[in-house]
């Protein structure tokens, strides 16, 4: 049997920090709303000349260097965005540019802020097929080009980063089983209508969510996908070392927590210092749990998303 094993994981966070404090001073908000609300302290914005495709690059090479892997392994390349540097070519192809990883394929994946695991869950196909060895990875957004910073209904919530893994073919698990869902039906909860046509964008650029309605879709989505997939794949849920759930909002990750009866100092969390990075958010929480030492080698992983779409998704992982 054909299974794709973690072999590395990278991050990157842009250095402008973004606190609450600050926000306070630009919307009417406060601290204590934000953090009670969302459980939110601080997130990290992309710099002025940086592109989200900068951000790319940097997790990858970070997963490369920390754990020493020549890059002529990886034979494709996928990125997770709904933020690209530009319409076309996608982040992948400049990505695989700046890696002068010539010829390989290497496209974008837009699932919102579940790309990353629509992201590793095609990537599990293709290794699974025997198209491709060794996967790269990555999940990686800069929402901040997207906020208006007058709207304190969203504001708050969100930050940028890029979390990038890499998948490799392996005789054992790896990946043991993976679920996905999309209902179109969520479109005007959560998304950025704005359309580019004729040179004018028409319509709002800036993201629109009715926060509560997202807040009921995404707990009862990830609560029945964590299910579906732990009956799907024969685990139970006491056989979990780590929840990493999308980090949207603690409310959101205590409710999944408590779902699965699992005790918070199973879940991993990264909200509070990143607020939503939209599909870097799970690999971002990934590595730096892994770089933390808290995730070790032989622990079984329950990776879960949620977002615009709605798209929803979760994978089952032996590290
Ligand atoms: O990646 C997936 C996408 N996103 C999510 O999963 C996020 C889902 N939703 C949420 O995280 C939460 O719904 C929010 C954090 C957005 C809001 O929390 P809530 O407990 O659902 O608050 P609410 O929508 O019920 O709003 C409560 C009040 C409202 O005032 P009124 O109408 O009760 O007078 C809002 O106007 O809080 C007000 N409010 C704020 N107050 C201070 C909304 N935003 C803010 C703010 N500061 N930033």
């Amino acid at each position: 049997m054909i299974y794709s094993k973690i072999i590395a994981t990278g991050s990157y966070l842009p250095e402008r920090v973004l606190s609450n404090q600050e926000l306070e001073k630009i919307v009417d908000t406060s601290d204590e709303w934000i953090i009670s609300r969302s459980g939110i302290k601080e997130r990290r914005i992309i710099g002025e000349t940086q592109s989200p495709s900068d951000m790319a690059y940097n997790a990858a090479i970070n997963a490369l260097e920390s754990n020493n892997i020549d890059k002529s392994c990886i034979d494709m390349i996928i990125v997770a965005t709904c933020t690209p540097d530009t319409i076309f070519p996608s982040n992948a192809c400049l990505l695989q540019q700046r890696l002068k990883l010539n010829n390989i394929p290497a496209f974008d994946l837009n699932a919102a802020c579940s790309g990353f695991l629509y992201a590793i869950t095609m990537a599990d196909a293709y290794i699974k097929s025997n198209m491709a060895k060794t996967v790269l990875v990555i999940g990686s957004d800069a929402i901040s080009h997207y906020i208006d910073y007058t709207d304190r209904d969203t504001c708050v919530l969100f930050g940028d980063g890029a979390g990038a893994l890499l998948l490799q073919q392996s005789d054992s698990p790896g990946i043991i089983g993976s679920e996905l869902h999309a209902d179109g039906g969520g479109e005007t909860f959560l998304n950025v209508p704005g359309k580019l046509k004729n040179g004018t964008i028409h319509g709002n650029p800036y993201i629109h969510m009715d926060g509560r309605a997202v807040f009921k879709s995404a707990v009862k989505s990830l609560s029945q996908v964590a299910t579906a997939l732990l009956k799907k794949t024969n685990y139970t849920k006491e056989q979990i070392s780590w929840l990493i759930p999308h980090q949207a909002n603690i409310r959101i990750i205590e409710a999944t927590a408590n779902h699965l009866s699992l005790p918070m100092e199973k879940v991993i969390v990264t909200v509070d210092t990143h607020g939503n990075t939209a599909a870097a958010s799970v690999p971002l929480a990934l590595d730096m749990a892994i770089k933390s030492g808290k995730i070790k080698r032989g622990d079984l992983l329950l990776l879960e998303g949620f977002g615009a779409g709605y798209t929803w998704g979760a994978s089952l992982i032996r590290y």
